[in-house]
């Protein structure tokens, strides 16, 4: 015999996803959801490759998911290659290399699994699936509540209710011009930028401490911005910041997402995006009960990422939303579908002798689109309507000596126990 220790785990790669059929059929419901709404908003869908070149995201995707979070390694060639984090870069690297062909503006949707090496934990896991939509080709505001609007519409094509979920809504550019206007310099604003970015993981003290550290030199700016990132009252910025075009940029969005019957929306100076290559609008979406503490999706505006391909004029706004956070809130709140089998009827077979009969029957019904599945066990038929039962099977047809003879079947319906 074979000793134990040869034998291979079961388990899988932690982190990584197996989907048994029941699983999957939820996955398919969650993916199902986002891709439908994507398209009646009138997004195609695209598809890429699993594996990039590591420069893609080298140079704008950030620190913290290049350095910490990313499998990378050398193919047989000693090419650096990186399992794709996120599929942005990827979209990016498509439009920018046919921008001449393509027939802008372009909206596109797809969801690739994504890998990020993280502690797997609740909302976190080392593959996740990600819903992206993006439209490139827009550069003015409409792009930006459209984008908005359909994380809105998916979370009410899920089934939740406006109480369950909130939007989270900042501006880079505005962010930047408040920089600039207390006189920050680039490291400043790199490390405010990164502190800001997490202080909904830090205690307040914590974060005001940091905070000190950073604006060390310059007096009462920590005040200033720990009550920024705190209230998120632009009211009480400086006239001239709070009079800017970008804030007026972002009280419009508001406006006209309110106008479009969303009012679960509130600016947030604390969404930061840990991505670099945002340049406007940012936003996420949060669970606002507390078990759910991860954004269900985050995205923004982001003008500048093609040029790393050298291509310029390509405005862009999208978001990305995960389906491991998704699945959590959906679980939460009671909004999953319950299992359907893919099987319509199931043909229980009372001896040998009827199983030809049985695959006749199944073959005219296969014909007309009915699935069907032949139960071969030689089990009690009572044990095999218990199985179809197990596995949500709508309807059941046993077939035996008096079906031979009279070729007239009865079908029972497995929910209500009537024939
Ligand atoms: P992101 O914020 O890194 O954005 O990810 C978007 C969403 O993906 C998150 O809100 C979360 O639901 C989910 N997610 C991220 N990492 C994990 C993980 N390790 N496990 C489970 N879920 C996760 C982006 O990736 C941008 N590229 C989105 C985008 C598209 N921006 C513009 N277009």
């Amino acid at each position: 015999m074979a000793k134990k220790e040869n034998k291979l785990s079961t388990e899988s790669y932690k982190g990584v996803r197996d989907f048994y059929p029941k699983d999957l059929y939820i996955q398919n419901y969650i993916t199902g959801i986002m891709a439908q709404t994507a398209e009646r908003f009138g997004y195609s869908e695209y598809s890429a490759s699993i594996l990039e070149p590591s420069e893609l995201y080298e140079a704008k995707t950030g620190d913290e998911i290049v350095r910490e979070q990313t499998y990378t390694f050398k193919d047989r060639g000693g090419r650096r290659v990186t399992l794709r984090p996120e599929i942005t870069p990827s979209v990016a690297r498509m439009v920018a290399a046919k921008k001449r062909e393509l027939n802008f503006p372009l909206r596109w949707y797809s969801i690739p699994n994504l890998f990020r090496y993280e502690r797997p934990q609740k909302g976190r896991l080392r593959e996740h699936f990600q819903l992206n939509v993006d439209i490139f080709g827009v550069g003015g505001i409409e792009a930006d509540v459209e984008i908005i609007q359909m994380t809105y519409q998916i979370m009410k094509n899920f089934g939740a209710i406006d109480t369950q979920f909130k939007i989270f809504v900042s501006s880079r550019k505005l962010i930047n011009r408040i920089y600039t206007f207390y006189g920050l310099r680039d490291e400043e604003q790199k490390a405010l930028s990164k502190l800001i970015d997490k202080r909904n993981k830090i205690t307040p003290e914590a974060f005001r401490g940091e905070l000190d550290n950073i604006l060390s030199q310059k007096e009462g700016l920590s005040d200033i911005f720990f009550e920024l990132t705190d209230t998120s009252d632009l009211n009480k910025l400086p006239d001239k910041l709070r009079d800017s075009k970008e804030r007026k940029e972002l009280d419009e969005l508001l406006a006209r997402l309110n106008k479009l019957g969303i009012d679960n929306i509130v600016v947030d100076t604390s969404i930061m995006r840990g991505l670099d290559y945002y340049t406007g609008i940012v936003f996420e979406v949060y669970d606002t009960g507390p078990e759910n503490k991860r954004s269900l999706l985050g995205g923004g505006r982001y003008d500048e990422l093609l040029e790393i391909f050298d291509v310029e004029g390509v405005p862009a706004v999208g978001f990305g939303m995960g389906d491991v956070v998704m699945r959590n809130f959906l679980e939460t709140y009671n909004l999953l579908p319950t299992y359907n089998s893919v099987v319509d009827l199931y043909i229980c077979t009372l001896s040998k002798e009827a199983i030809p009969l049985a695959l006749d029957l199944s073959k005219a019904l296969r014909s007309k689109a009915i699935n069907v599945a032949i139960d071969y066990t030689g089990k009690k038929v009572g044990d095999q309507l218990k199985w179809a039962d197990k596995e949500s099977i709508p309807f059941a047809v046993c077939v035996g000596d008096d079906e031979i003879k009279s070729r007239l079947f009865a079908v029972k319906n497995m929910q209500t126990g009537k024939v």
